[in-house]
C-alpha cells in the first residue's frame, strides 16, 4: 500500500537539510556561486561519510544568504513534506546560518521563516514549528549567542532548542550553559545523542543536559539498563531510520533497532533528518518500515500519537492538527 496520504506527524526536520538540490542549484546560480563539487552526476547530493555529509550540508548553505531565501527554503520544504502527508512537522533552525548568532539579524530571519510557515499552513494545511539547533562542532562559544537568539524569541512559532552536527566533539556537559538559558526561557529541549555516540553519550547528555526528547538516540540499544531508564523517563526519541541506514549509523533497515526498542516500550517515533541527502521521504520511511517489520495502520497511528504527546506545541494546536 502507498502510505503518501496517511497523515503523518514529522518531530525532526532540518531546514536547510531539506532543500531539494534543485533549489540550492537555482540559488547558486543566481549568485553565481560554483557548487559544482557537492552534487552527483545525477544531480543529488554528494559525499563519502558522515564527516563529508556536514562539509557538503555547510557547503550548501553559502547560498542561503538572507532572509528572502529562507522564506522561498522553507515554501520549498513544506511543499515536499506536504506532498507526502505530513499535517504537521518541527524543524531545526540555525542562527549560525541566519546571520551568524546576530540577534537583530536572526530576528529577521526567523520573521522570514514564520511568514512562510503561515502562508504554507494556510496553502497546504500543514504547521510548523521551530527549534532552534546549536552545531555541536562549532564548540560550546557559538552555542551560546545560539541559545540567546532562541531564549529572545521563543514563542508561538520557535519553541524548543537543540544540538546537532558532529557528535563526537566535546562532551555533552560543555554545552550546558546553551541549554539551561533556553530552559529557562521557556523553551523544550532535544539533543541529537546515540546517533554516533554510544551509551556514555546518551546517558551523559540525559543528565548534563535533560532534553526531553533525544534525536536519534539509536544506540541506546547497547545497554540494557539505560533503556529500561529511557523507558522509566518516558524520554522520547526522534528516530530516523533511513538516515541511519544511508549514514551507516545502523545496519541494514533489517538490523535497524526502532522495532526492537518499541516493543521494549520506549517512545520512539520516525522523521527523515535530511530527505533530500538521504534520498528519502516520510512516505519512504513508512513504506519500508511495512516492508521491513510489517508495520501497519495501528502501527503508524500509535507513532503519529507518540510524536504528537511529545510535540513543542501549545494542546490547542496539537487538537487541530490530531
Ligand atoms: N545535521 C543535519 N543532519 C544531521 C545529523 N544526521 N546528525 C547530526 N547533525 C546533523
Ligand atoms: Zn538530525
Amino acid at each position: 500500500m502507498s502510505w503518501q496520504s496517511f497523515p503523518k506527524v514529522e518531530l525532526h526536520l532540518h531546514l536547510e537539510g531539506g532543500a531539494p538540490p534543485a533549489f540550492i542549484r537555482g540559488l547558486a546560480r543566481e549568485k553565481n556561486i560554483d557548487l559544482s563539487g557537492i552534487f552527483s552526476d545525477t544531480g543529488g547530493y554528494a559525499y563519502r561519510d558522515f564527516d563529508h555529509f556536514l562539509k557538503i550540508y555547510e557547503a550548501a548553505c553559502t547560498v542561503l544568504q538572507g532572509p528572502e531565501d529562507f522564506y522561498r527554503l522553507t515554501l520549498a520544504v513544506l511543499e515536499q513534506s506536504a506532498a507526502h502527508g505530513v499535517v504537521y512537522s518541527e524543524t531545526f533552525l540555525s542562527p549560525d546560518f541566519c546571520g551568524g548568532g546576530d540577534l537583530s539579524a536572526w530576528r529577521e530571519y526567523l520573521a522570514a521563516i514564520e511568514a512562510a510557515a503561515d502562508e504554507a499552513e494556510a496553502t497546504l494545511g500543514i504547521t510548523l514549528r521551530g527549534i532552534v539547533t546549536c552545531i555541536r562542532h562549532l564548540g560550546p562559544d557559538q552555542a551560546r549567542p545560539a541559545a540567546r537568539c532562541a531564549a529572545e524569541t521563543r514563542g508561538r512559532f520557535l519553541t524548543g532548542f537543540g544540538m546537532a552536527g558532529g557528535e563526537m566533539v566535546g562532551r555533552p556537559g560543555d554545552f550546558a550553559w546553551a541549554f539551561d538559558a533556553a530552559r529557562e526561557a521557556g523553551l523544550e529541549l532535544t539533543c541529537h545523542a546515540g546517533e554516533w555516540g554510544g551509551p556514555d553519550m546518551i546517558a551523559e547528555t540525559v543528565s548534563h543536559l535533560a532534553p526531553s526528547r533525544l534525536g536519534h538516540g539509536i544506540n541506546v540499544i547497547h545497554d540494557d539498563a539505560l533503556v529500561d531508564k529511557v523507558v522509566e523517563d518516558g524520554l522520547v526519541l526522534e528516530v530516523c531510520p533511513g538516515s541511519n541506514v544511508f549514514l551507516g549509523a545502523s545496519g541494514d533497515w533489517a538490523d535497524h533497532p526502532i522495532a526492537v526498542l518499541r516493543d521494549r516500550g520506549v517512545k520512539v517515533t520516525v522523521s527523515t533528518d535530511d530527505p533530500p541527502f538521504f534520498h528519502t521521504t516520510m512516505t519512504r520511511e513508512f513504506e519500508m518500515l511495512e516492508r521491513t517489520f510489517g508495520w501497519g495502520e495501528e502501527d503508524f497511528a500509535a507513532l503519529n500519537q507518540t510524536a504528537l504527546d511529545a510535540a513543542f506545541c501549545d494542546a490547542e494546536t496539537k487538537e487541530k492538527v490530531a
